[in-house]
């Protein structure tokens, strides 16, 4: 059965710079690609209340749900250290926040820029780098001693539209100048990084929303597979990358690759085909980052735990890139509507923490092939899904709250 499910959206970037009351405008012109396949997705629950019928008019639901207390002294990174790394994506302000501060050099110990180090955010024209907030972030990094996961080298969105002005899809001179750029981009970003960066996302969802095709093409908004008329700069983007390091040092693997996407368990056997045919020309493929940008009732243990399995059975290592647990269950019917706010309720709170409780049982028992687990997001009050992809709402998914205190979900990832 085909059905119409929320699905994760990612709608990154709108919110950091359009001003607030844009909007409601721009998610209402974004409105129908919102919109993805998720054939094979559990039907979803409501979450609650009548949905409110037009998008970004959603009242905000309200958290109720006291802080929880953490054992004295405790640190998620250290709770997890025999496992994996945990690690956080921020913004500088996150860093020059001083409470924010002290709950990322206290319990993360690995740090992914959420956006600053994308191409589009990097190099708003050509033949200028804006480098300012980038290396803010690396300085923190280093100066703590915590590694970084470089994102991304290649993404359909947030990527400069210099880099495909007036070029025609197809056009093989069209395909040499975004060749060249891509490299150029490569070669600048990965050496300048390389002392506090171990791995990298060399792509970002390149695979299709729709199960019946292989490939995110230019109609789903890639302009790389438009340019192209094919997956090969996939394969260009991991060689390029793997020789960016070689040229640090011959033989050099000390920057992990992997490939990043979102409804990993919708998209694995394609995800494995498409990086298996990536090694067989000859380049570098480490890993697979599995977002998990989840919901409370979705993908299920099993299914995501089938997923791991498929994966470490291919011969790739699994990173958990940008964690978050969404708590609107919303779209059962397929018509994007603005949802019913939902109230952060105690009730709630420890429906959140089963759900982070489950998830994290399920990294430790693969945490041999897992390399890292990063949250998407230090506390509530700074979070994507508060702006996507309905925009107005209140989302609380992640493992502080608004107030940047431990939620339940924190203390029950320390429970084990
Ligand atoms: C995607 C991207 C991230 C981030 C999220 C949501 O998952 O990989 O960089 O933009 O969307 O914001």
């Amino acid at each position: 059965m085909h059905r119409l499910t929320m699905s994760l959206v990612p709608r990154p970037g709108l919110h950091r710079r359009a001003p607030r009351r844009f909007h409601a405008l721009l998610l209402a012109l974004l409105l129908p690609s919102c919109i993805q396949r998720s054939e094979g997705a559990a039907a979803p629950a409501a979450a609650g209340g009548d949905p409110a019928t037009v998008a970004g008019t959603s009242t905000k639901g309200a958290s109720t749900a006291p802080p929880a207390t953490l054992p004295e002294g405790a640190s998620i990174a250290k709770k997890y250290q025999e496992f994996f790394s945990v690690g956080v994506a921020v913004t500088q302000k996150n860093l020059t926040t001083p409470e924010v501060r002290d709950i990322i050099t206290r319990h993360f110990n690995r740090l992914t820029a959420e956006n600053a180090w994308k191409w589009g955010e990097l190099s708003p024209a050509k033949d200028r780098y804006d480098w300012g907030e980038a290396d803010a972030i690396a300085e923190f990094a280093r100066e703590h001693k915590m590694p970084m996961t470089g994102h991304a080298l290649v993404w359909h969105r947030q990527a400069p539209g210099w880099v495909f002005a007036r070029l025609a899809n197809g056009d093989p001179q069209a395909i040499e100048a975004v060749k060249t750029r891509l490299k150029a981009h490569i070669d600048t970003i990965i050496p300048r990084y390389a002392d506090v960066v171990d791995n990298w996302d060399v792509v970002n969802e390149a695979i299709s929303d729709n199960s019946e095709k292989t490939y995110r093409d230019a109609t789903e908004g890639s302009k790389f597979y438009g340019i192209f008329g094919s997956e090969e700069y996939v394969y260009l983007a991991f060689l390029w990358a793997q020789q960016a390091y070689e040229a640090r040092a011959a033989g050099s693997s000390e920057g992990k690759l992997y490939y990043n996407d979102y409804n990993v368990v919708l998209k694995i056997d394609r995800i494995i085909s498409m990086l298996n045919a990536v090694r067989e020309k000859g380049a570098r493929v480490d890993g697979i980052g599995m977002q998990f940008h989840v919901r409370l009732d979705w993908p299920g243990v099993e299914l995501l735990d089938e997923t791991m399995q498929k994966i470490i059975a291919a011969g790739y290592k699994i990173k958990v890139s940008e964690l978050d647990v969404n708590l609107y269950n919303d779209y059962p019917d397929g018509k994007f509507k603005a949802a019913p706010a939902v109230d952060f309720t105690p009730e709630l709170a420890q429906t959140q923490a089963k759900r982070y409780a489950e998830l994290f049982a399920l990294f430790r028992k693969h945490a041999e092939h897992i390399t890292s687990v990063t949250l998407w997001g230090v506390s509530d009050d700074h979070t994507w899904l508060d702006h996507e992809p309905v925009g107005g709402r209140n989302n609380h998914p992640l493992l502080f709250d608004d107030q940047r205190r431990p939620k339940a979900a924190a203390a029950a990832i320390l429970d084990f």
